[in-house]
């Protein structure tokens, strides 16, 4: 499917369909609006309604802003897919709501067919949007923006619906060698070998039952003259079977996901150096797969983590927190950033905390997850923040090593995940850190806004927005 911006009159396009917003306000002077009536068309958010004869698409919306655009643009796409139009057409509402078009049409439009024998074919061809503003550039300088971070999340969900079989962290490192290769980063990647020579011992416990060796992946975009210098850490369970502590069979279901972190960071990447933005980026990742075996770590294993801070393993499925207490480390080390942002699919309790749809942000520094709320206005990604204290750090506190992996109280798990990662943050960089919970944000089995079954990309839309704003 091809979408692009013209200076032109809508008039002057030649489509198979045109698509209009409403809101119950306008839709009072619509043109339509007595045929509209009499269909019972009522302009509600997410709302549509064809008028084959006049080759239009009405869409009902709350208002005429970027959330309400963005899903009912999301609503138009899919009911066009089951259509026989192929091309279409509509007007640019302004300025400030062309990237949740954009969002909406390449976002809800989106599938992953990888697996189907028989394809769907997908009817829409071409989508145009016309404009005639007096500021048509800067309107096409966001719009070609817009195009480059929606495609980056499509990249991001296409990794997270792979499957596991296929994605392992062999090829996850392939994958991020390719990227680099196309979009001229850096890259090194460390094997088993290579985590041993650094000593990365939670990392390397809970690859060891793995068939698959565990890679570390740091990719780098290195623009001239950076005003900021920003490392992300992501998580890359490519299985979390739950190690030991085996999940139950219907809570396994899914857990191809666990790597959303560490695709969010790729995607990130990918928009951050196609975008040209003069940030330095650095990406951390650490790609792992939680198995059964003979040789799998288990509860009550003390591991010695690359800070060598020694750590009671009292569930092997709160794995990720394992790998990334190195990968932070390792991470803090090699690069002294202005700001270290990890993401990562670390708990379930981060979705009964906050919801399926937000992304949890964890941090000492208020400043810098205000910051974060600008950035995610607008931007169609739900962020919420879970405070931390002493008195839950606490309940991380081990009888036998400086800290256990789990906490001893069954409440406020994400904060805890969240404050188990602190420990490993140096001092120096307390307020320069955030952590990303994206656990229920990262997947979805039911469509939601623009999000469609299966990964969503949560991740890129945000830091995309926070590293403009820089
Ligand atoms: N990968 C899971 C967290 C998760 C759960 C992500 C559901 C997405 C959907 C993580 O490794 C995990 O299993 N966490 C445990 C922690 C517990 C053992 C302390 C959890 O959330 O139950
Ligand atoms: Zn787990
Ligand atoms: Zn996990």
């Amino acid at each position: 499917m091809q979408i692009k911006l013209v200076q032109q009159k809508r008039e002057s396009i030649k489509a198979d369909i045109l698509i209009e917003y409403f809101t119950s306000q306008t839709l009072k002077n619509a043109e339509d609006a007595k045929l509209l009536e009499r269909a019972g068309f009522k302009a509600e958010q997410d709302s549509i309604c064809f008028l084959h004869e006049k080759g239009k698409l009405i869409c009902g919306v709350d208002a005429l802003d970027a959330d309400s655009l963005r899903s009912a643009s999301a609503v138009a796409i899919k009911a066009l897919s089951t259509s026989a139009y192929k091309t279409l057409t509509l007007s640019l509402i302004s300025t400030e709501t062309i990237h949740a078009l954009v969002e909406g049409f390449i976002l809800g439009g989106y599938q992953f067919e990888l697996y189907k024998s028989k394809p769907k074919d997908t009817p829409v061809e071409s989508i145009t949007l016309t404009s005639q503003a007096n500021d048509f550039s800067a309107q096409e300088k966001i719009f070609n923006e817009s195009l480059i971070v929606a495609n980056a999340t499509c990249f991001t969900r296409d990794i997270v619906n792979t499957a596991p079989q296929e994605l392992n962290p062999e090829t996850l490192a392939l994958l991020a060698k390719k990227l680099s290769d196309e979009n001229s980063l850096e890259c090194t990647i460390l094997n088993e070998a290579g985590l041993k020579e650094q000593n990365m011992h939670a990392m390397l416990a809970v690859g060891r039952a793995s068939v698959h060796e565990s890679q570390l992946i740091h990719l780098s975009y290195k623009p001239k003259n950076p005003k900021k210098i920003i490392s992300l850490v992501g998580k890359g369970l490519t299985y979390d079977s739950g190690g030991l502590s085996l999940k139950p069979a219907t809570s396994m279901v899914t857990m191809k996901m666990d790597k959303a972190g560490a695709c969010a960071v790729l995607g990130i990447m990918k928009a951050a150096s196609e975008l040209g933005l003069d940030v330095e980026i650095h990406a951390f990742i650490g790609a792992v797969e939680n198995m059964i075996g003979g040789n799998a770590y288990k509860p009550d294993d003390i591991l010695v983590s690359r800070s060598k801070t020694t750590i009671e393993v009292r569930n092997t499925d709160a794995e990720g927190r394992l790998v990334l207490a190195d990968v932070l480390d390792y991470a803090q080390e090699k690069v002294q950033a202005d700001y270290i942002f990890d993401f990562a699919t670390l708990t379930g309790a981060c979705m009964v905390a906050l919801g399926q749809y937000t992304t949890g942000v964890m941090g000492h520094s208020n400043k810098l997850k205000h910051h974060f709320f600008e950035a995610a206005n607008n931007s169609g990604e739900l962020v919420g923040t879970l405070p931390f204290n002493r008195h839950l750090k606490k309940l991380l506190k081990s009888d036998i090593a400086d800290i256990s992996n789990t906490s001893s109280k069954p409440y406020g798990g994400a904060i805890t995940a969240g404050l188990f990662l602190d420990t490993f943050i140096k001092e120096d960089n307390k307020e320069k850190w955030l952590h990303f919970d994206i656990a229920g944000s990262a997947y979805t089995d039911t469509p939601w806004d623009c999000n469609v079954y299966g990964g969503t990309g949560a991740g890129v839309r945000l830091m995309s927005n926070f590293l403009k704003s820089l």
